[in-house]
């Protein structure tokens, strides 16, 4: 019966409706673009606009202060009452300014950044080079060369990770452990979430050192200096810093080529002790590589800003398993980021 079903269904005539939706998806991103940098989100928080007020608060015209409303409620942005438009409850807690959980800083990252070398994808996959920053030996050195760069970058990996944040402290009981080293540590949103969870965990937090300039301001705002210890550092170069019982490593190994993710690897597990916890946040890819979306295309981003690729459950775990790690176990996450953890345990 039910291939009989399913042949049924294979001969429907295939319609052009995704087609359209996928090669008009860039269209949806700009609205989102626009409207945060116009900051229209937050210029009309709590008081909602009509298109008379929008023309005044953003210095538009009718027509374009019309067509951004209709568009924005058509994605769900806003919701239309009478004449005046509101932000849906979706725009209200991530899309307005000085909110915890604003994402303008990854709109604003996507749009500035990595929307212009998305031009150049095509170019990334004939040569096989990252086209973000080509002419920078590796992309952090392009991020280090260019303050402005790097603070759009861990303003990005912030927007990201503090929605994040939570569901990592919920899916590990952090409570069984004593101090967290989060590697790569980006912007310190992890290492606020689980300081404030976990009020008796040491937690440190080791990057570079034109990241970490930046993550002292975000944990010096959450008035957490003197919970989170700070280690700049360069894990090609050093030696992570001893003494934790749980490292977190979360979306860098996709940075990266497989002998670089296999090197990091190991100084993680150099640097824990018998015992001790590895965590790895990663958009892994499915075994069979065929999806999932966010990871496909976070791989793709890879290709066109790193060296890297977003790797395989089954690839995360066979370099973790060379590194020395035993009974690892996949934890999935439904995040902004997709797919999960890789927790392993050094013997
Ligand atoms: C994609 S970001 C992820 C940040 C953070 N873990 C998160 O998930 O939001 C990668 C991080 O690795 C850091 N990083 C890159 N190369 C590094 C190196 N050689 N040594 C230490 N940190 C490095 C970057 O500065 C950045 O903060």
């Amino acid at each position: 019966m039910e291939t009989a079903k399913q042949e049924k269904q294979g001969q429907k005539p295939v319609s052009p409706v995704p087609l359209m939706e996928i090669a008009t998806g860039f269209m949806r991103s700009k609205t989102l673009f626009a409207a945060v940098e116009l900051e229209l989100f937050t210029r009309i928080s709590g008081t909602g606009a009509d298109v008379a007020d929008l023309g005044r608060l953003l210095s538009l015209d009718p027509r374009p202060a019309e067509m951004l409303l209709t568009a924005c409620a058509a994605l769900g942005l806003l919701v239309k009452r009478g004449a005046r438009f509101y932000n849906s409850p979706l725009a209200e807690e991530y899309l307005v300014k000085g909110k915890p959980q604003y994402f303008g800083g990854r709109a604003m990252s996507l749009d500035r950044a990595t929307y212009p070398a998305w031009r150049r994808l095509t170019e990334a996959l004939k040569t096989n080079r990252a086209q973000e920053a080509p002419d920078q030996s590796t992309w952090t050195d392009a991020l280090a060369a260019n303050p402005e760069r790097q603070r759009m970058f861990i303003e990005s990996m912030h927007s990201r990770a503090v929605p994040e944040a939570p569901a990592i402290a919920n899916a590990v009981d952090f409570s069984k452990f004593n101090q967290l080293l989060d590697v790569g540590g980006g912007s310190g949103a992890y290492c606020i979430e689980l300081a404030r969870r976990f009020p008796s965990l040491k937690v440190g937090l080791f990057d570079l050192p034109s990241a970490l300039a930046i993550a002292l301001e975000k944990i010096a705002e959450a008035g957490l200096t003197d919970r989170i210890s700070t280690y700049r550092g360069d894990f090609f170069k050093d030696e992570l810093p001893k003494g934790s019982d749980v490292l977190l490593l979360a979306h860098v190994l996709h940075d990266w080529g497989p002998d670089k993710d296999r090197l990091i690897l190991g100084r993680c597990f150099a640097a824990l002790p018998s015992g001790g916890t590895l965590i790895l946040r990663e958009a892994m890819m499915n075994d069979d590589k065929t999806g999932p979306l966010t990871a496909a295309l976070m791989s793709l981003q890879m290709l066109n800003a790193t060296e890297g690729r977003n790797y395989s459950w089954a690839e995360y775990t066979e370099w973790m398993e060379q590194a020395g790690f035993r009974e690892i176990r996949r934890v999935e996450l439904k995040t902004t980021g997709g797919s999960g953890l890789l927790i392993g345990r050094r013997p």
